[in-house]
């Protein structure tokens, strides 16, 4: 068995569900959730109800997480039909601006592409623009966002076609990143059987081939962000199974399972978890901020309870060799390997407030 001691992880992609969502994660469940998982840092999605559209609406969730949230939390602004006049006001407080360009779920949805111009336009920064953007509307998300000089971050890429796509654009010399899912990087169509409505996620599981090609080209992708999006086990098991799983607490065991298996190596665990993150999204350093890790015998990733509040996890038959023996922020322990000791308010709320 080894043990090592790993910088406190950050993840660009939650969805923490306050308001409006409550019954399915808070911040105070969804950031203990994190802390279990090894992540002392979160960005959190504007699809909530109502959603984060406004200046107004900013500064309630920033009052809902310095309430609740048990780690450090960062809020996205999102675009909407009729808020472009509130993007200047939003952009100070906010640690980018999501497009939704596909459907998802949520009613936020910009399938203008005049309207889709003028946001990525209009964002002043100063951190990137995150699209939700699969094949075909990619091409354009990146030609636009290289027309106006914009800083583009890409969620949650999950086909070769787009991975090749964004590859190209790299290597043209364009400002792009992307993140990955662990859900992308493991699961795939062969799983959708098992896993019925479970596995039900945009974007959808896609091939093996399509999954070889994340691993291919490793290299070129920036983050892995969980896009964890927690749903009730009857919401899952209705009629008309919402989109999204959870990820928070399963990231780090997959990857350091990964690591285990020499898919990748520790070091560039680091950066995918948690140096390049902080690089993309201007986060601060936070010193005295670890996660000690045990890589050694597998065991079943269900045999131990969760913390989100969902109550779920797709990997639940996985044998993982990773597990989070204890997480420190700002030299406090937060989890020390079954309990989150950090109580809700006592994680920060990144980004001061807007002028
Ligand atoms: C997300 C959700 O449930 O909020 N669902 C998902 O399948 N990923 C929305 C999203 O990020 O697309
Ligand atoms: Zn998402």
């Amino acid at each position: 068995m080894t043990i090592l001691r790993l910088p406190g992880l950050i993840d660009v992609h939650v969805h923490l569900r306050e308001p409006g969502g409550e019954h399915k994660e808070d911040y105070a469940s969804g950031t203990a959730a994190a802390l279990a998982g090894g992540i002392t840092c979160v960005l959190d999605m504007p699809n909530t109800t109502p959603p984060t559209t406004t200046y107004a609406r900013l500064m309630d969730k920033r009052q809902r997480a310095c309430q609740g949230a048990r780690c450090d939390v960062g809020i996205y602004a999102g675009a909407s039909h009729d808020n472009l006049h509130e993007l200047a006001a939003m952009a100070p407080a906010a640690c980018g601006l999501k497009i939704y360009v596909n459907e998802t779920f949520g009613p936020l949805r910009i399938d203008d592409a005049t309207l889709l111009e003028q946001h990525i336009a209009a964002w002043p920064g100063p951190r990137p623009i995150v699209t939700h953007s699969e094949g075909d509307v990619l091409p354009l998300v990146l030609e636009l966002a290289a027309r106006h000089g914009q800083r583009l971050h890409i969620a949650h890429v999950a086909t070769r076609r787009e991975i090749e796509l964004i590859v190209a654009a790299k290597e043209r010399g364009q400002a792009v990143t992307c993140e990955v899912t662990p859900h992308h990087l493991f699961l795939s169509v062969e799983d959708r059987a098992r896993l019925g409505p479970f596995g039900e996620v945009r974007p959808r599981l896609a091939t093996p081939d399509d999954r070889a090609a994340l691993w291919h080209y490793l290299d070129y992708i920036d983050c892995i962000a969980t896009d964890h999006a927690p749903h009730t086990i009857a919401e899952k098991q209705s009629s008309t199974p919402p989109p999204g799983m959870p990820g928070l607490e399963s990231s780090l065991p997959l990857m350091l399972t990964a690591v285990d298996e020499g898919r990748l190596t520790l070091e560039r665990l680091i950066e995918l978890m948690a140096t390049n993150p902080a690089r993309i999204f201007d986060l601060p350093i936070q010193p005295d901020t670890w996660v000690e890790v045990e890589i050694g015998p597998r065991e079943r990733f269900g045999a131990r309870p969760l913390h989100t509040r969902c109550g779920w996890t797709p990997f639940a038959d996985l044998e993982l060799a990773g597990r989070v023996r204890r997480t420190v922020l700002r030299g406090v322990e937060v989890f020390d390997g079954e309990r989150v000791l950090a109580a809700p308010g006592s994680g920060r709320v990144l980004f001061g407030t807007a002028a």
